[in-house]
Order: C-alpha cells, then structure tokens, then sequence
C-alpha cells in the first residue's frame, strides 16, 4: 500500500475509463444498467437528496412483498434506532427463491463446484425450493420458531446455503460460524447467541484435505447445554465420525421424510435475519445483526448494479458462506436477482493455480469476485497458469476485503480481465451489509487502488479523528464515517445494543464510524488506508489484537502478550506477537512458540496463526503501564537497524516520540531480538 498513499502518487495515479462494450452492447454483452457517468450521479444525488422516493422505489420495483410498507424510513445515527421500510412484511426465502422457481424453475441457482477438480452439480431454482424447504421442516419439527437462534458450522456445500434460506424462511435468525474457527470458538458464538440447534458436517473438505467438523463441534458442544438438536450433514460419510443420538440426528434422513414445501413466514422489514460475528477493538467478537427487508435490498440492489448482474448470469464469488461476503454474494444477492451463484469449496491452488481460471471457462462464470490476496498470490505464481483458459464470458472482475495495491490490480485487470472487463474495488464490511464505496462497471472510471465513489445512499465523511470536524472539499485524510442511515446498515450488537453505540454511533455522534482511515483525493475518489483501531487484516480475515492476545495470555508459560498488524506481500498484514514469559520456564524458546501457536489456533482457529512470534524480556510500555504498539510495529516491521540504536536522532524518527517510555533500554534488545530472530 506505501506506494499508494502519499499524497502525490494520488494525483499521479492512472485513469482507466469503462470498458466501452458494456456502454454500447458490443459482442453482443449485455448494456449496462447504468452507462454513463452523467446517469451514475443522477441516480445518487437523488439518493443522497430523497432517499424516500429513491429506495422506496427501488423496494417496490426490486423486491416482493407480501404487505407493502407504510414508511420508507425512521430513525438515525445520533438515535441507534434506524430502521427501514416500516409496516412492511416480506419473506427473504420467497424473495431470493420462490419468485424465480415459481416462473422459471429449471433455471440453474447453484453450481456447486467440489473440492475435487472433476465434480460440480447444478441445483435449479425448482430444486432448491424443494431442499430449503425440506430442511425448514425438520427445523420445525424440531421446534425451531421465528426469532430463534440457530447455528450453522458448514463446509462449503449447498446444504449451508439451503440451511440459511430455512431459516429465513421460518424467521429463525442464522449464526453461521465459519468451518475454519475452532471448538472454542464456536462454543462461544453458540453461547453468545443461545442457539437451540446446531447444524454441521461430518467432515468438510479443503484442497485435498479433511476438517473434522463434527468433532470440533462436539468438543464446543460440552459447554454448550441450550443446543438440544444437531443436524449432521453427510459430506464424506466417514465411519469413524462421532455421532450421538438422540441428540444428533442425519440430516439425509431428517430431510427425505419431510414435505418439499414450507410456506415462507411473513416477517416484518424489521425482523432480523441473520447475525454474523466480527472482531472488534476488544477481545470479545461482536454479534452484528442484519435486519430482513434492508438488509435485503442492499444485497439485492448492489449486486444487481456493482456487478452489473444481468439474466442469464452466472455470478462467482470465491468466499466462504461463513464470512459476510458469502452471505451477502453467494447467497442473498445473487439469488434474489436470480442468477446463477457458483459455491467453491476448494482453494485456488488445488490442484493446481489454474483452479480459478479453469472455473471460469467451464461455468462460463460472467462475474468473478475474489480478494486481493489471492490475486498476489496468484500473481507470483505467474501468468502461464491464466493464459491457456477462455476467459470471454467475463465482464466484471471485482476485488474485496483490503486495499488492493496498483501492482496486483494492473494483473488482475490486464492478464485476468484482459483489459475488457471492469475491475471494481469494493469496499464494505460485516456491519455494512453490502457495498458502500465501490465503482459501478459501466459508468465510473477507475483508479487502480481506490474504492472510488460512493453506492446509492451512502454519504461519505471524512472526519479528524481527533476533532471529528468534517474535513470539507477533496485532498483530504481523516478518518471515514456515514452521515446518514442506508437501508443494509446493521441495526445491532446481539444482546448488545450499547457496544453497538459505543462501537459505531458514539464515537462521532450523529455518524456511523466505519473504523477505516480514508483519503479523498483531487476528484473526489476514496482510498482506503485501512483501520485505525486495533483490528488486523490478514488475507481479508478480521481479527482484534485483544482477541489474539486474550488467547496467548491462556496458555501457562505466558506472563504477558501484545500482538500487532505488520505488513506482508501476500497476505496484506501479518500477525506478529511480542510475548513475555512467566519465571521459571525451562522450555527451550522453539517449543515454547510452538506452544503458543497451537493455542491460538486453539482458541481462535488456525487463520489466526502469528507469523511471527517474539519471546522478549520485556514490552515497551508508558510510564502508566500501557504497551506502546506503535513502537512494537515499526520495530517488528524492520524499520530499526543496530546503527540507528547508538543515533538518538535517528531512533526518534523512525519511533516518534520515545519520552513517554518507562525504560528506554528496553528498544535496544527489542531491535536485537528482532533482527536475531
Ligand atoms: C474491513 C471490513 C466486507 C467484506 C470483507 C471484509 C477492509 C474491506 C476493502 C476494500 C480497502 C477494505 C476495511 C473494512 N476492507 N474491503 N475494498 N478496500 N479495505 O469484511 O471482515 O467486516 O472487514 O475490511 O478495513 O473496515 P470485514
């Protein structure tokens, strides 16, 4: 990102107009929604002007209800009681699949694409009424009710995609936990949330590897006494998997027995839908709640225009159901435009760096949204493993999840798109529920590494941080915040609405805070610079300092820890943690670090894992006992040599300020430990 951020590389930065084709329908493409510029800021004045008129339209146009509301809008951000849509009912189910399959039931909604390279299926819209409902019976007959909790621990597979349309079908509210967290947490989430059921896997698979779901499930299980029921889906059918009745029941029997139809439960626009976890600044993951008919139409209205989704289309995002990205672009989006979503369970390099490529070409994928460390990683890689794939089908390419820097941006545009697709940045979050800054492929040209302008609706502040004075006009850095409510913003922390003011609303009253810096440069674009509260970004998975650091403080040897966010080509930031160790530990350092991995990959999971791990004598702290990050990043990101130790001036330039430091001999044998290590 350091090329991107100085102010005058900004001015600098190239210009790449819309590609023509999907102005004028050239090669028979379909036109773009919105075509021009001119027509994109039309559109958004009147969102930002009358957002009564503007999304009241697009919830009547876009979506259907089964009572139409009586308001469009209530509530701010100064407040924390903003809803949407009011009076309104509307079922999500019915939204993203009913009203295709009852039209046009052979239409493919999933390609499912297995781990292994040779097997995929196609699940039509007729089909996938049937499988959602099925599974909303069992919920049923197993006393799930609107407003219940339920947790879904799921591989990739469309049986995670049918369990959260069930539950918004019936009004429960899902908790999908991500298959890569560990028994700790998931046990938490589940607590968290109370959930009644919990529906899992056997096993799941993963570039050639097994994960043992239900046996992490059942570890969280144990402390975890409000889950009577466990659906278990078969996906390897491994004898050896635990399985304990009554409790614990198989899915393929539950679901053979049951009626292929359940009737979608009219929910109010207010309802929630779903809620997802999320780290924030303290150790203790946040429950973000997602309401039914905002939330909905974001997802809906995004998808359709920042991609640019037409009929016909056959829409790949390559998250996992189990991060927001998932449920707003594999599932919700897509399906209530009626396209055609793709759901990957492998990884792009299995079997080979060709995976995502030869994907494209066999599902004929027309949209391809993926995050910008797999593009690096694919980049290094080398282009022979693109080239020899038909790539025409594609229109829009689209990264997320953390600035993508210019250098993996030009490949992603010139050997991916090859130079005829729109690349579009867009940026978002668990909390946002869909995009809020992001280009729209036909009308907005771009700049590789910035966000660009605005989504419909959103209407973005670039504050002081220390002030929060708005900072007017363009060549501006501050912090980024949203001056007024939009139909898809999270409405909640579960069982938590005050973190949830003190998190977003508080911060700058009157504002929702996103946590991210921002510049906006000479025209008016945005660039991210990334958070500045103690959230790290690893490959576009969040996590807080506190988080990591509350589980390496659980393991005996270690008397005290700071983790902090350092720079890496591939993965955006890296974990590195400076630990402290109790008296009397004999271990050797090697053992002791391994240790401390396993439990961080115990308690959180194993993309948590540090990459680097630092045993010192001592933190560097202020004369009031805090640990001064700043210093630990700039010396674990190799900012200080051995020279710069014995030159004061030097060692101020590149640390700042040092006079609040308790010890100053404590710098030295840090940068030696460092460099050693
Ligand atoms: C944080 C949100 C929303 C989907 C995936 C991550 C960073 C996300 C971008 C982007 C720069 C980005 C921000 C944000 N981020 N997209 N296009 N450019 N930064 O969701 O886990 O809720 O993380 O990801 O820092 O606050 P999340």
């Amino acid at each position: 990102m350091a090329d991107s951020s100085d102010a005058q590389s900004l001015e600098q930065a190239p210009v790449y107009q819309p590609p023509s084709r999907l102005q004028t329908g050239e090669g028979g493409v379909p036109v773009a929604h919105i075509k021009s510029l001119e027509e994109y800021w039309t559109m958004y004045e009147q969102s930002i002007r009358d957002p009564d008129t503007f999304f009241g339209k697009m919830a009547q146009d876009e979506l259907s209800w089964s009572k139409p509301f009586n308001q469009v809008r209530y509530g701010d951000f100064k407040r924390g009681n903003v809803s949407w849509f009011l009076d309104g009912q509307i079922n999500v189910s019915y939204n993203c699949v009913d009203r295709h399959a009852l039209t046009n039931p052979d239409r493919v909604a999933i390609i499912w694409e297995a781990d292994e390279p040779n097997q995929h299926t196609h699940i039509t819209y007729g089909q996938l009424l049937e499988e959602v409902s099925r599974i909303a019976n069992v919920l049923k007959k197993y006393g799930v009710r609107k407003g219940d909790s339920v947790a879904i621990y799921m591989p990739m597979v469309p049986e995670a995609v049918y369990s959260m349309l069930a539950c918004a079908r019936l009004g429960a509210v899902h908790s999908v936990v991500f298959a890569g967290f560990s028994a700790d947490a998931l046990r938490d989430r589940i607590l968290d949330a109370g959930c009644k059921i919990l529906i899992t896997a056997d096993q799941g698979k993963r570039g050639g590897k097994t994960i043992q779901l239900k046996k992490i499930a059942d570890e969280a299980l144990g402390a975890c006494p409000s889950v009577q029921r466990v659906i278990v889906f078969q996906r390897t059918g491994d004898p050896n998997v635990p399985f304990y009745p009554p409790r614990d029941v198989w899915w393929h029997n539950e679901t053979a027995n049951q009626r292929p139809y359940y009737p979608p439960e009219p929910m109010d626009s207010e309802d929630p839908l779903f809620m997802l976890y999320t780290s924030g600044s303290t150790g203790k993951p946040k429950g973000v709640v997602h309401t039914t008919a905002g939330y909905l139409l974001g997802a809906h209205i995004t998808c359709k225009y920042v991609f640019d989704l037409h009929e016909g289309d056959v829409h790949g995002c390559m998250a996992d159901v189990g991060w927001i990205t998932g449920h707003t672009y594999i599932v919700y989006g897509p399906l209530s435009n009626g396209a055609t979503t793709v759901l990957f369970e492998s990884v792009p390099t299995y079997p080979n760096a060709s995976r995502y490529w030869e994907m494209v070409d066999k599902h004929k994928i027309t949209q391809f949204y993926t995050a910008p460390t797999a593009i690096r990683a694919l980049r290094r890689l080398g282009d022979d493993f693109v080239s020899s794939y038909d790539l025409s089908t594609l229109r829009v390419i689209a990264s997320v999840g953390e600035p993508i820097n210019p250098e993996a941006w030009n490949w992603y545009y010139t050997v991916v798109g090859r130079e005829r697709c729109a690349l579009v940045d867009t940026y978002w979050q668990t909390e946002t529920g869909s995009h809020i800054i992001s280009p729209i492929p036909g009308a907005v040209p771009t700049k590789p590494g910035s966000a660009t302008l605005p989504f419909f609706g959103i209407d973005p502040a670039v504050l002081d941080s220390q002030t929060g004075q708005e900072l007017q006009g363009n060549n501006v850095t501050g912090v980024l915040a949203i001056r007024s409510s939009f139909p898809s913003v999270t409405r909640t922390v579960y069982d938590s609405h005050i973190r949830y003011m003190d998190t977003y609303l508080k911060p700058y009253p009157g504002y929702y805070f996103t946590g991210d810096g921002v510049t906006r440069d000479q025209d008016g674009y945005y660039w991210i610079r990334g958070r500045v509260d103690d959230v790290i970004n690893v490959s576009g998975h969040r996590m807080s300092t506190a988080e990591i650091e509350s589980a390496l403080i659980l393991h005996p040897a270690c008397a005290e820890a700071a983790a902090i966010g350092v720079p890496d080509d591939v993965t955006g930031q890296a974990v590195v943690c400076f630990v402290t160790l109790k008296p009397d530990i004999t271990q050797d350092e090697n053992t002791i670090r391994t240790a401390f991995v396993s439990t961080i990959r115990h308690h959180i999971g194993p993309f948590a894992s540090p990459k680097r791990i630092i045993i010192c004598g001592d933190l560097p702290k202020t004369r009031s006992g805090k640990i001064m990050r700043r210093v630990l990043r700039k010396i674990a990101g190799g900012d200080v040599t051995l020279a710069d130790l014995d030159d004061e001036q030097a060692l101020k330039n590149k640390l700042g300020d040092l006079s609040t430091l308790a010890d100053s001999n404590i710098i030295g044998s840090l940068v030696k430990k460092v460099i050693a290590h």
